[in-house]
């Protein structure tokens, strides 16, 4: 195989965002839709599926072990649900490519069949912490082990018998604890977690579109092993976390205004509206409504002048994949924003502390790294090159940047905004961004 071509985006200083915008469909909830759809008895329907490759990477994994599942257009998705025991054995590894949810879902979801498993992915995936998973799910009975730098590949020998366990949480994860109530689903008796700080929700909301009862105080949930998954419609809502670029855009770049459309403002990921409102900045939710049990909502956004803050520790959990766009605005703001408690950021598609710190350098950004976060000065924003570190998130926080720069940005290695972001450029472009791909060459 041909390594992949390596997409630099180059980002012409100024301009505003303008208009009215559908995102494409939340990454989370796409994931947790095919893999509940899939375990489910009878037909289920995604509508607003993301098609991106992360989620496509779930999706492949799940016809590889005998899911029928048809796309009928990008965002319509129709999965033939197995049952809980209905799946089979897979020819060879599944890879998850770039996709942290896919492999620490699945990691859950696969200690409780009869089959052996083994699961790998990209370089990056490859690098990234999987004995947070592995572990508890040992503590359930599950045979599984990942190497001993505590990385992929995951290998699972089925046909064990799981039980039930109480478990605290020692990270603050989503996935995390989407793994644990996947395997409890297969477990004897009853699962128990109790989360540090509350993270995202949607596993807990969507086992309930499919009629599964948990049992949910404050921080913790529990879940009895046994009951079945009844298949359902799901309409997945835009990515907040998508959105968050345009927002911060449109905050920093004078005479914008963007309305941005069906956008999922679940409370456990909408911490970023709150932290930017705290830095000044001009945003308003309008017609609210609950939408396959999430909450979603249209997201308008004008600029305005914004000012530097301490972020709130307890809004952390709930922004953390939005900090590349959180801290673009720190840059263009007044004063300095102050980040602690992020030392999962380290963790991510890239090491997001050093990437964003490094970036905001090279625009002409004092910033500074901490071991949990970081501090950044506002000022003005100059030009630049910046390594995007290939993660998707780095490369569209920085193309936003574009528009309170007095000089041209690159921005290099943004093939993978695809797994996210599908379709960015085009949409940045026609809201405003004065941005182009170029093709730098094979990686
Ligand atoms: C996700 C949980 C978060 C988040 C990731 C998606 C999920 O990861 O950063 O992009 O869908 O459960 P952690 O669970 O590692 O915090």
């Amino acid at each position: 195989m041909s390594d992949p071509v390596s997409i630099n985006y180059i980002v012409a200083p100024g301009g505003a965002l303008k208009g009215r915008f559908r995102l494409p469909g939340d990454k989370s909830i796409s994931h947790r839709a095919l893999m509940l759809g899939a375990i489910a008895e009878g037909q289920t329907r995604i509508n607003g599926f993301l098609e991106g490759e992360d989620t496509l990477a779930t999706l492949s994994a799940f016809r590889a072990m005998g899911v029928e599942i048809t796309q009928r257009n990008q965002q319509d998705v129709v999965v033939n649900g197995v049952g809980l025991h209905g799946l089979t054995a897979p020819s060879g590894p599944l890879d998850l490519g770039n996709s942290g949810t896919s492999v620490r879902l699945l990691a859950g979801l696969l200690s409780g069949q009869s089959f052996n498993s083994e699961l790998i992915g990209d370089a990056s995936l490859m690098r990234r912490p999987m004995r947070r998973v592995t572990q508890p799910l040992q503590m359930m009975n599950a045979d599984i082990t990942c190497t001993q730098q505590g990385t992929l590949p995951i290998k699972i020998r089925g046909g064990r018998k799981l039980h039930g366990i109480d478990y605290a949480l020692p990270v603050v994860s989503a996935q995390l604890k989407s793994c644990l109530l996947l395997a409890g689903l297969y477990a004897e008796g009853k699962t128990c977690i109790h989360e540090p700080a509350q993270t995202r929700d949607h596993t807990e909301r969507m086992l309930e579109q499919f009629g599964y009862v948990l049992n949910k105080r404050s921080n913790s949930i529990c879940i009895t092993g046994g009951g079945k998954l009844r298949a359902t419609e799901i309409t997945v809502p835009g990515d907040i976390s998508s959105a968050a670029f345009f927002i911060v855009g449109a905050c920093i770049s004078e005479g914008s205004e963007i309305t941005l459309e069906q956008v999922g403002i679940n409370p456990t990921r909408d911490a970023v509206i709150h932290i930017l409102k705290s830095m000044g900045a001009d945003i308003m939710v309008n017609n609210p409504r609950i939408q396959s049990g999430e909450p979603v909502g249209d997201i308008r956004v004008r600029s305005s002048q914004l000012h530097g803050i301490e972020i709130p520790l307890d809004l952390v959990p709930a922004a953390i994949d939005e900090f590349p766009a959180i801290m673009i605005a720190a840059a263009s703001a007044k004063n300095r924003t102050v980040l602690k408690g992020a030392a999962e950021l380290r963790v991510k598609e890239s090491d997001r502390i050093m990437a964003i710190t490094e970036g905001l350098k090279a625009i002409g950004i004092n910033a500074k790294a901490h071991a949990d976060g970081m501090e950044v000065e506002g000022g003005r924003i100059r030009g630049g090159v910046v390594d995007s570190f290939n993660d998707h998130r780095i490369a569209m926080a920085f193309a936003m940047a574009g528009l309170a720069a007095k000089d041209l940005i690159t921005i290099k290695d943004c093939t993978n905004v695809n797994t996210s972001f599908p379709g960015f450029v085009d949409l940045a472009d026609q809201a405003g961004l004065g941005i182009r791909q170029g093709d730098a060459g094979a990686r």
